[in-house]
């Protein structure tokens, strides 16, 4: 299947291979990458050509399989031992969204409870690859469902701020915070989306602002340092980001600056809204501190295309999440419901905002 421009998937089975939007040459080129071996997902991870939470756990499901299908055995406990090996490459690409561990997981729950021989044991491997895209995307549409039901009813017609890009580029299709936004559009409920454009590597300037280009979705990009100017003029109604791990307090890691815009948010009592899968939720972790944050290349702050924009010689420090506290999110929005953060562990059986 080639998808169409304006319905985005970033992740494809085609031609039995997986066929990656490659999201390192956007806006510029739409472009896809064929990928036909888990070496070459986990390098796709890695280099960001897919990226954004729920997005790499799909590409990581189907990695598992391509790397299920290169082992040649039918001795069960061999197959299994190397699928490990498979499940720690995947692992070792990005340590901060959650979804790509759970992913992992799932595929290697599969594995060990299938029982049947080797060739019966990939095919549930894929079927299982193909279930996390198809219920990632139906997810998707959930959150956008639910956020409708909690973004501010006044005015009757909203503006957005959104940060990175938590949209169908970073999720099976739709997204997640892009995804309420797109639900509040096709509802007549919003006027404008703000896309702060994301240093250091600009997913809002370049996928968000392209997103909402493909739909017509009017869209003023602003750097991520007039956020709390755009909110003090009155510009901002509400705030809806993504996420790459939430605690089971609430804490949530998402991209860098994040955090700064829900101070502003608090301090203009505007709602900050988190969007994501319950994929998302780490319960193993009780609070923020403990998410590994991921540190990048330096190069992506002073490197402009063939730029350098700094003197040599100095240091820096590129991180490239950070976790705002639970005390500062109104809700996060899933696909059970939008939930206060306190109340995350009520998530899996009933709606509690
Ligand atoms: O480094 P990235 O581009 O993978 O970071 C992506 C984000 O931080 C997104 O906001 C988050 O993954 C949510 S995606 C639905």
């Amino acid at each position: 299947m080639t998808p169409s421009t304006n319905q985005v998937y970033p992740v494809i089975w085609h031609n039995n291979s997986v066929s990656l939007i490659d999201q390192t040459r956007l806006p510029n080129e739409y472009a896809f990458v064929e990928i036909h071996r888990s070496e070459d997902m986990a390098r796709a991870i890695k280099t960001m050509i897919v990226r954004g939470a729920p997005a790499i756990g799909v590409a990581a499901a189907y990695g598992m399989y391509l790397g299920a299908r290169e082992i040649e055995t039918s001795d069960r406990h061999e197959f299994l031992e190397r699928l490990e090996k498979v499940a720690q490459l995947l692992r070792s690409t990005r340590p901060t969204a959650v979804n790509l561990f759970w992913a992992i997981g799932r595929m290697m729950k599969t594995a060990y409870e299938t029982l049947g021989t080797v060739e019966e044991l990939k095919q549930t491997l894929f079927q299982t690859a193909q279930n996390i895209n198809a219920e990632d995307l139906q997810t998707c549409q959930a959150i956008g469902d639910h956020g409708l039901v909690v973004l501010p009813k006044n005015p009757e017609k909203l503006t957005i701020l959104t940060h990175c890009n938590a949209g169908a580029l970073a999720t099976a299709g739709y997204g997640t915070a892009l995804g309420v936004v797109r639900s509040a559009w096709r509802e007549g409920r919003l006027v404008r989306v703000f896309a702060d454009e994301t240093r250091p590597r600009l997913q809002g300037a370049k996928l968000t602002a392209w997103e909402c280009a493909q739909e017509k979705i009017p869209v003023t990009v602003i750097t991520d340092n007039m956020a709390a100017h755009c909110m003090q003029q009155g510009l901002i109604n509400a705030v809806v980001v993504g996420a790459d791990r939430i605690a089971a307090n609430g804490d949530t890691a998402n991209k860098i600056g994040t955090y700064s815009v829900a101070i502003a948010a608090k301090a203009h009592n505007i709602p900050f809204f988190v969007a994501a899968p319950l994929s998302t939720v780490d319960f193993e972790l009780s609070d923020g501190s403990k998410i590994p944050i991921e540190e990048r290349n330096p190069a992506e702050i002073y490197e402009v295309g063939d730029t350098i924009l700094t003197p040599s010689g100095i240091d820096f420090y590129n991180p490239a999440f950070d976790v705002t506290p639970a005390d500062l999110i109104t809700a996060i929005i899933t696909e059970n419901g939008a939930f206060a953060p306190g109340e995350l562990a009520k998530s899996q059986v009933q709606q509690v905002v």
